[in-house]
C-alpha cells in the first residue's frame, strides 16, 4: 500500500493520530531556546506539531502527502483558533520547491525516514537551504535498533512497515554535521503510548542551528570583546 493511502486511511480516526500534544522533547528544546517567526513542518501529518508552534505564535507551513490528514489538522487549528497561523500544503516532500532562507524553525519528525534512502541527502540539503540565518531545525528518525527494523511485531509500531529508510547508528548525527551546528542529539529507546498498543521505537533526534550560535540581538556577535 502507498504511503497516501495508508495514512489517510490513518488520519480518519477521531482525534489527532500521535496524540493531541507536541513531541515533548520540541517543547522541551524551544522553553530552552525560545524561537519565534516562521515554522516548517515536514511530513506534518494532522498536525500536532503544526498546532503547538501556531499556538506559540509562529506562522506554520504544514507540508504532508496526506489530503486527510491535512484537512484534518485545518479542522483542529479552527477548533483552537490558530487557522489564520497555519498555512497547509499537500505535496511530497522530495518535489518541495520553496524560497531559500524562509524559515526560523524546521521541523521533520519521521520523515525523513519515510523516503528512499537514495533520496534522503537531497532533502537535507535543501531543507538546510530553506533555514533563514540561525534558524534552527530538529529531526527525529527511527534507527536500525528499532523493533521495526528487526520485524519485532511484539514490540514493533503498527506504523513499521511505512518506514522506508532505518538511519544506522549516528548517521543522522553525521548527515547534518559538516552543514550546521549540532546543539543536541539522541539515540534512544522509548516506549510509546501515543498510538496503536503500546510498542517500542529507537529513534535519533537532532537540533541544530544555521550560524550564529550567538544570538545576533544581544550584541553579543563572534569576536566582540567587552
Ligand atoms: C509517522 S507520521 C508523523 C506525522 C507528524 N510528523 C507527527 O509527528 O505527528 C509520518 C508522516 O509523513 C508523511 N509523509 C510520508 N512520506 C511523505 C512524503 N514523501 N512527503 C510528504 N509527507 C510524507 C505521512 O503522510 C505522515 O503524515
Amino acid at each position: 500500500m502507498n504511503t497516501e493511502r495508508k495514512y489517510n486511511e490513518y488520519y480518519e480516526g477521531e482525534g489527532l493520530a500521535f496524540g493531541e500534544a507536541p513531541s515533548p522533547e520540541l517543547s522541551l528544546l524551544l522553553k530552552r531556546k525560545p524561537h519565534r517567526g516562521k515554522a516548517l513542518d515536514l511530513g506534518a501529518g494532522d498536525g500536532r506539531n503544526s498546532l503547538y508552534l501556531a499556538q506559540l505564535g509562529f506562522l506554520v507551513t504544514a507540508v504532508d502527502v496526506s489530503e486527510v490528514g491535512l484537512d484534518k489538522l485545518k479542522r483542529a487549528a479552527r477548533k483552537r483558533k490558530v487557522e489564520d497561523r497555519i498555512e497547509t500544503l499537500e505535496a511530497d516532500v522530495r518535489k518541495l520547491s520553496l524560497p531559500r532562507k524562509e524559515f526560523d524553525l524546521i521541523v521533520a519528525e519521521t520523515v525523513f525516514d519515510h523516503i528512499p534512502a537514495e533520496e534522503i541527502e537531497s532533502l537535507f540539503q535543501r531543507t538546510a537551504g530553506w533555514l533563514r540565518r540561525s534558524g534552527s531545525v530538529y529531526i527525529k528518525v527511527h534507527t536500525v535498533d528499532d523493533p521495526g527494523n528487526n520485524d519485532d511485531k511484539r514490540v514493533a509500531s503498527e506504523l513499521a512497515p511505512m518506514v522506508k529508510y532505518y538511519f544506522k547508528r549516528n548517521e543522522l548525527l553525521s548527515m547534518v554535521l559538516d552543514r550546521l551546528h549540532i546543539t543536541w542529539y539522541s539515540e534512544q529507546g522509548e516506549t510509546d503510548t501515543t498510538h496503536g498498543e503500546t510498542h517500542q521505537h529507537v529513534f535519533a533526534k537532532i537540533w541544530a542551528q544555521d550560524e550564529p550560535l550567538l544570538n545576533e540581538e544581544s550584541g553579543s556577535g563572534a569576536g566582540k570583546t567587552t
